[in-house]
């Protein structure tokens, strides 16, 4: 499984000739080194309704004929904007040709800028050709993490001030046991400026490889 990183906590993610996205904020983030032009997938995941997280994902999914698999609120917000829609709520799994998604808890807020609240925000556990990968969206630390692993790679927000900072991402992983963890949503804006090899340092005693990625940056796991 291949995974790239796109910036803040987009990441593309590729197994046996099939590829999706998750959190789609290309247009607007400063770190993107691909536009939503660039993005071919046949899923596009959305964790919660927030601008950088939505992002590009109506464009994406409508010109990718690609639906858009999210929490049942957000996808109606996105199927009123012209995209396809695959409704799912917290808990539930279903099995796409892709691999299979089910979605987790997440404690953060879900707007959208021009409707305001779309329901709750989620988690995605994805596995794909026998591989899973826990993205965590943006959330702060809870201990039915330990629930959601062992998995095979993580992606973690390491920010601060809107979700987990590194301390706490740091027990997530002690709950999670992932083989490989991701930071993401770090040093984007000034309001989330965070030193990810701390992070890295702070992981030494622990069994989990630690991939600091730039964006456009890919990792096989
Ligand atoms: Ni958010
Ligand atoms: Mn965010």
């Amino acid at each position: 499984m291949k995974i790239t990183f796109q910036g803040h906590s987009c990441f593309t993610i590729e197994e046996g000739g099939h590829r999706i996205i998750i959190d789609p904020f290309l247009t607007g983030n400063p770190q993107a080194v691909s536009g939503p032009d660039d993005i071919k997938v046949e899923a596009v995941l959305v964790t919660h309704g927030h601008a950088d997280h939505l992002g590009d994902a109506v464009e994406i999914a409508r010109a990718n004929n690609a639906p858009v698999i999210a929490p049942f609120e957000l996808v109606n917000y996105c199927t009123e904007k012209g995209a396809e829609g695959h409704p799912m709520h917290i808990g539930g799994g279903f099995d796409f040709p892709f691999g299979r998604v089910k979605l987790t808890i997440a404690f953060h807020g879900s707007t959208t800028t021009d409707t305001g609240a779309v329901g709750s925000p989620c988690g995605f556990l994805v596995t794909m050709g026998g591989k899973s990968v826990y993205h965590a969206g943006d959330t702060a630390l809870f201990s039915d993490m330990a629930l959601i692993g062992p998995v095979d790679c993580a992606l973690l927000p390491i920010g601060d001030n809107f979700t987990m900072g590194i301390d706490d991402a740091v027990k997530a992983i002690a709950l999670i046991k992932p083989k490989t963890v991701i930071p993401m949503h770090y040093n984007t804006f000034e309001l989330i400026e965070q030193n990810p090899e701390e992070f890295k340092e702070k992981l030494s005693a622990f069994d989990t490889r630690v991939e600091v990625l730039k964006p456009g940056q890919s990792v096989e796991i």
